[in-house]
């Protein structure tokens, strides 16, 4: 190998101690991987809350109170508040229209309302 190769091995390898430095750090933190690191703490969120800005046009909004209300099969803790009928009466606004169907039942593509509104809390995690 010339010199001029060696350099070039030389280069790359420093390039490559500057890049360690800067590796993103472990969501472990320094805990060993050999440990357990604690968890996270979990989330807290607010049994009442205000509407969240939106960010995007058609973004579906955030929701700004716990999520824990049941959705199974038989029931809908959701619409408990925000069906039409009801949400002036529960201070929630009323379900969107395009979530209805013509005959003004819930649209079954709309019944898991989680799959699309999402709560929004800030937790730290163990890297920051
Ligand atoms: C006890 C009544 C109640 C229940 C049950 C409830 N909400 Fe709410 N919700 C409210 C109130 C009050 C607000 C705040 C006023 C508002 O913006 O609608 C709200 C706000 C929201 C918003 C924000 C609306 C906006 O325009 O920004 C979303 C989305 C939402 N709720 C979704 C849900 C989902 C999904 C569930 C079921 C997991 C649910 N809510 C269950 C009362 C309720
Ligand atoms: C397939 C995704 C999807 C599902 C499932 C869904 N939504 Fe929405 N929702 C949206 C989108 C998107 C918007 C915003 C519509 C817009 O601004 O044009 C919205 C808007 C809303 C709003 C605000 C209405 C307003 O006038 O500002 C409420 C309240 C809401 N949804 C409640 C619910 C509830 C309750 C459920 C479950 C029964 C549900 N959504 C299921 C996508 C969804």
């Amino acid at each position: 190998m010339n010199h001029w190769k060696w350099l070039a091995v030389l280069a790359l390898g420093l390039s490559g101690l500057v890049w360690a430095a800067d590796l993103p750090q472990s969501l472990r933190g320094a805990t060993p991987v050999s440990d357990s690191a604690a968890p996270p703490p979990m989330a807290q969120y607010p049994g009442k809350g205000k509407a969240l800005p939106r960010e995007l046009a058609y973004q579906p909004p955030l929701i700004p109170h716990k999520p824990t209300y049941p959705i199974t099969l038989k029931r809908n803790g959701c619409t408990g508040c925000h069906e039409p009928s009801r949400a002036a009466k529960m201070k929630a606004t009323p379900t969107h229209p395009s979530h209805f169907d013509a005959a003004g039942e819930l649209d079954d593509g709309y019944y898991f309302c989680k799959q699309c509104h999402v709560p929004q809390q800030t937790v730290a995690t163990a890297a920051n």
